[in-house]
């Protein structure tokens, strides 16, 4: 019912691994607009906990990791006021409606999954039936909330379509339980390159240190990669064909300025690439020092950040129990 009254704001979902610091092509391209979303949509976001033990993690590590990402959330500028903020496993209903899920999900369709593929040639040694049910998972945490859009990547697209089809395969065998969200490709913020093989996408997994930006590079960091960073023998700060190196520096220097393409272009008319990787790497510098600022407050006050972690999981659960009980209720499950 809630989803035909027309006034209250279309609502998002999207979650994120806490697998490792994420680089400025994470933020440029989707955390910020995560940002962005806020007054336009009712959100809501989490750190996908569960999901990174599919792939194994050192306990120590993982909790520090957890919390890391919670907070630079936070740092980024998501608002626990305006969004609900959450740690997936601290909201037991996810894991719940997995399993119910799980039993509606064909083997077929999890061995089509080409992240699967990918990871289970990775990590040959460890193919578990986490890995492999991961798409299960991320259903349930989608269709726990309702919501109409799930900004992702491209490389998730697979996994949300294979939720349309198992909340769609739920809904007609047990009645109207879930509601079906669009396939959202975020509109795109900026597609960030590695700075080394610019080709390629800036990863944080690039074993080429120089190749990304990590959210928590200092600037003397940021300015010594970028003074790396690979270009061409052009010598001319213009965005055109054979020009990856420095159509991904002006794409850098446009996102984090707000300047369009050819106001760039008209900038740097004239000068070389040692000053516009100067330029760039300040521009970069200057992105990320508030939201390390943030970062490191935010950091420092365990109790503090505990508590909105707990906040946002009671909040969530309420929610989510709702969805998770209908569910049960419409399969035969006895509700006490
Ligand atoms: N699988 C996503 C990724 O690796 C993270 C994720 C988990 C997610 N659950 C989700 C994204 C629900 C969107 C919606 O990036």
């Amino acid at each position: 019912m809630e989803n035909q009254n027309t006034v209250r704001k279309p609502r998002a979902l999207s979650c994120i691994q806490p697998s490792g610091v994420p680089t400025l092509g994470n933020y440029l391209g989707a955390l910020r607009n995560w940002v962005d979303m806020q007054d336009e949509y009712e959100c809501f976001f989490a750190v996908a906990d569960l999901h990174a033990i599919t792939v194994r993690q050192e306990p120590a590590k993982f909790r520090q990791q957890i919390r890391e990402m919670f907070a630079l959330l936070l740092a980024i500028g998501l608002n626990p006021e305006k969004s609900l903020l959450f740690v997936q496993s601290q909201v037991p209903s996810h894991a719940q409606l997995a399993w119910l899920l799980a039993c509606h999900t064909q083997y077929g369709e999890l061995s089509r999954m080409t992240q699967f593929k990918d990871k289970a040639q990775k990590h040959a040694d460890n193919i578990n039936l986490g890995l492999f049910a991961y798409p299960s998972l991320m259903a349930a945490d989608i269709l726990l909330y309702r919501p109409d859009v799930v900004p992702v990547g491209a490389d998730q697209k697979q996994h949300v379509e294979l939720t349309r089809d198992i909340g769609e395969r739920f809904n007609s065998l047990y009645g109207d339980v879930f509601v079906i969200p669009e396939p959202t490709i975020m509109k795109t913020g900026a597609r960030v390159r590695s700075l080394q093989e610019p080709a390629r996408k800036m990863s944080k997994s690039d074993e080429n240190q120089n190749a990304f930006i990590s959210l928590k590079d200092d600037p003397d960091t940021v300015m010594r990669k970028f003074r790396r960073a690979v270009t061409d023998s052009e010598a001319c700060v213009c965005y055109g064909e054979g020009k990856d190196g420095i159509n991904n520096l002006m794409e850098i220097y446009s996102a984090c300025t707000g300047k369009p393409l050819d106001g760039i272009e008209a900038e740097f008319d004239g000068r070389g690439y040692g000053d516009f990787k100067t330029a760039v790497g300040e521009a970069v510098a200057d992105t990320l020092r508030p939201i390390q600022e943030r970062f490191r407050e935010f950091m420092a006050d365990k109790a503090q950040l505990d508590a909105l972690m707990k906040q946002g999981a009671e909040r969530a659960e309420t929610v989510a129990r709702r969805t998770l009980d209908k569910a049960m209720k419409k399969m035969g499950f006895v509700i006490i």
